[in-house]
Parts: structure tokens; sequence; C-alpha cells
């Protein structure tokens, strides 16, 4: 295992920089691959809280599903989120618990070295980019932390609303090609 990153993962396991740590049972840094796809969620639920690992609820096993049909393995990829203790009830996180959660993704990009990065729903959008309101921002060729970076749904919103499907597959597929070099 990478140093900086463990170090990291330790450092987040400890924080107390916004009154998130209190709810905590684990601190979920993130995991997964260097120089590939950087997938940012919003913030842990029950599950990830329980276990410490990012995205292994029913959210997270639609997005292992849709990484597979694109030919991706959730350990081809580096999965993390905004922020990185569960808000009481799985609110949204407010602005200042992100503002403070933060500097830890700044960091994570800059050991994970992404090719490529893609933002899941509109809190990471709005968090990253500055920018939320999805449909707009889907398709489009943006930038984050001087890394290429795309907007897609989060995989909660896809479960609430099937009709989103195909669409959050389409976008996965367009980010595993892109990787690939092949658009
Ligand atoms: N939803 C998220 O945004 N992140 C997780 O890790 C799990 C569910
Ligand atoms: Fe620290 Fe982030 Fe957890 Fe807040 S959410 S306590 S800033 S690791």
């Amino acid at each position: 295992m990478d140093q900086p990153l463990n170090r990291l993962a330790e450092e987040i396991s400890s924080c107390r920089l916004c009154p998130l740590w209190q709810g905590r049972t684990h601190a979920v840094p993130g995991e997964g691959a260097f120089g590939s796809l950087f997938l940012v969620g919003e913030a842990p639920g029950q599950r990830e809280d329980e276990l410490g690992r990012p995205f292994v609820g029913r959210a997270g096993r639609l997005l292992e599903e849709a990484l597979l049909a694109v030919g991706l393995s959730r350990r081809q990829v580096y999965i993390t989120n905004v922020v990185k203790c569960r808000p009481p009830a799985n609110r949204r996180p407010k602005k200042s618990e992100i503002r403070a959660c933060l500097p830890y993704l700044s960091r994570e990009v800059a050991i994970i070295k992404p090719q490529l990065m893609l933002l899941l729903g509109n809190t990471a959008a709005d968090a990253i980019l500055g920018q939320a309101g999805l449909s707009s921002l889907r398709g489009k060729k943006l930038a984050s932390y001087g890394i290429e970076t795309r907007v897609t749904y989060h995989p909660a919103a896809v479960l609430r609303n099937p009709a989103l499907r195909p669409l959050f597959f389409a976008d996965l597929r367009e980010a595993s090609q892109r990787l690939r070099g092949q658009r």
C-alpha cells in the first residue's frame, strides 16, 4: 500500500475538523487504483459508516454493476466522497462541512493522479466545480484540479428513478472509452 495514501487515511480516521466526526462509527477514506478513473460521491451512508469503505451499500452495488458493464472492475478505479464522515440520517452535507473536508479530496487527487474524474451527482458537482444542475453538466468536457472531468447521476438517484439507468450506464461507458483513449 502506498505510504502517502495510508497516512492520509489515518489522518481522516482521526479528523475532527467538522462536527460530522461526532456521529461516525468509521470515517470513510477513498480507496482504489492510481492513474485511472476517480469517482466522487456525496458522503458515506449507513453501510459505509459501518465498514469504513466507500460505496459498499445498495448504491455501491449498482455502481459496481455499471462499472463491470463497461469493462471496469472496482479495483481498477478509485472511489471516494466529498465528505468522509456520514451525515446524520443521510442528510446532505452542509457547505461548512464540505469546506472543512475538501482539502482531503485535493490531497487524494494529488496522490492518485487520475486520468479522468467522474463526479456522481449534484453534491459532488457543486462542491468541486461550483456548479450544480446535472442535466446541463452531463456530457460536457469539464476540468477540475487540472484533470479532465465528467459529471453523471448519483447511483442512489438512479435507484430512485430507474429511467436514469440507461443514461448512467452510457455516461460510464463514455468514461471507460475515454480512459482507453477511444474518444
Ligand atoms: N453514497 C455516496 O455518496 N457515497 C457512498 O460511499 C455511498 C453512498
Ligand atoms: Fe473531518 Fe471530513 Fe469527517 Fe468532517 S467529514 S470530521 S472534515 S473527515
